[in-house]
């Protein structure tokens, strides 16, 4: 739950507002993101490593009022197309801040890249080293990403440091050394430095430090000053009562240990190091609000509510799991299936929750933890619209991206 949520009653209070007034002002299903959480969590990253560069991802909750909250607390910005770069710019992120990243990026991913002039592009393949050097002028910054065979004990699908898999430069085969050389040999190009991403929902901080080992190792070899070193993102959230969250201080402590221990090894200087938390930052912020629809009473109970894996893909696509609390009343506890209302058996949002057990339709229930890729992977399946993003804040609440309407819907179709 986001910082200070508490119960009043039984109505369950984030950010100050009642989860019931927020239900019946913005309408459900409704995305709730308490403000203070997010500054709160950017900041700790921040005070964790103030020699860091802490670049936001962009992509975990894509919106111009978070961009903004990230700005004012010293946080960059990590965009992985020219879609999150408008958004960056609506919300005048500044250039200098902004990473771009993604293992393609079309010539308008680039173009928008170098007229907004972001300070680094992250290049993923041979061919992207080769048209950015065409299209690039004034010695544009630009760092390679490394795959450096890490496995970080994660979902497959994020699973983005190992070899075999479609993103970055393999450290293992020499790709790595060879793509940091085509930089240098574009005249159009400044190598800033290395970046690398082992995956997300990681939990070991060991898997960072062996990450750090192999990558200054890489460092020592490339025969030219690497000034920065970005570690990516990936710190875990935790998502179920008793899961424990990243260790924020141990991941500082061993990397910074780490780093400087190998970099005096191999007798090179220490770079600047960057990450790039998403999910450690807004995951726990969010909690999402939905109305049950209907009850099914048969082998299994079902709850049906009036959202599902158009606002939260996750179970399907991860096998995610989460906690779901009913709200504005207490009583018997019974084990129960949450479904939403798309056409397949596979809209599961939480299995065997415990909720009273005469849950009704009308009821609502709350989820915790739909902060991060959660507004980012909405969809529009079966023609539902998005919900909207409410931001919560001293009692007060507000949307930061509105309900998408039929008219939203429409717009597209010719
Ligand atoms: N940096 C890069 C280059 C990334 O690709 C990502 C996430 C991050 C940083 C931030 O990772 P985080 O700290 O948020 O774990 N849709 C999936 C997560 C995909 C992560 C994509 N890349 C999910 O819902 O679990």
């Amino acid at each position: 739950w986001p910082d200070g949520t508490h119960l009043s009653g039984s109505d369950l209070v984030i950010g100050g507002v009642p989860a019931t007034r927020l239900a019946a002002q913005f309408g459900t299903p409704c995305q709730v993101l308490d403000e203070a959480t997010v500054r709160n969590r950017a900041k700790a990253f921040v005070a964790a490593l103030p020699e860091a560069e802490v670049v936001f991802a962009g992509k975990s909750l894509p919106c111009p009022e978070v961009y903004r909250w990230m700005a004012s607390v010293g946080l960059s910005l990590d965009v992985s197309s020219a879609g999150e770069l408008a958004l960056a710019r609506a919300a005048g992120f500044p250039a200098g801040r902004i990473v771009m990243h993604g293992n393609v990026k079309t010539g308008e991913d680039l173009k928008a890249a170098l007229e907004y002039g972001v300070s680094r592009i992250v290049a993923d393949s041979f061919d992207e080293i080769a048209q950015l050097g065409a299209l690039a002028r004034h010695g544009q910054e630009v760092m390679i990403r490394v795959t450096p065979g890490v496995d970080a004990h994660t979902h497959a699908a994020v699973s983005t440091g190992v070899e075999d898999q479609k993103f970055g430069f393999s450290l293992a085969s020499g790709a790595a050394l060879e793509a940091v050389l085509r930089v240098v040999e574009q005249p159009s190009l400044r190598l800033a430095g290395l970046h690398c991403h082992i995956g997300s929902q990681v939990r070991h901080v060991a898997s960072y430090e062996e990450t750090v080992r192999r990558m200054v190792g890489l460092i020592a070899s490339c025969g030219v000053r690497i000034e920065q070193l970005d570690l990516g993102g990936g710190f875990c959230a935790p998502y179920l009562p008793g899961e424990s969250s990243f260790d924020l201080f141990g991941f500082a402590q061993r990397v910074r240990g780490t780093l400087s221990y190998e970099c005096a090894l191999h007798r090179v200087p220490v770079p600047r190091i960057l990450i790039e938390p998403g999910r450690s930052i807004v995951a726990n912020a969010g909690v999402t609000l939905y109305r049950v629809c209907a009850v099914k009473r048969g082998v299994r109970t079902f709850v049906a509510v009036d959202g599902g894996m158009s606002d939260n893909p996750r179970p399907a696509l991860y096998g995610a799991k989460y906690a779901v609390r009913l709200v504005g009343r207490g009583g018997k506890l019974r084990p129960v299936t949450v479904v939403g209302r798309h056409c397949e058996a596979g809209d599961v949002l939480a299995e065997n929750v415990l909720l009273p057990a005469d849950v009704h339709a009308g009821d609502l229930l709350a989820v915790p933890v739909t902060g991060a890729y959660h507004h980012a992977l909405a969809s529009n399946y079966n023609q539902v619209g998005r919900p909207p993003v409410v931001a919560v804040r001293d009692g007060l609440a507000r949307p930061i991206v509105r309900r998408e309407t039929e008219e939203d819907l429409l717009r597209r179709y010719v």
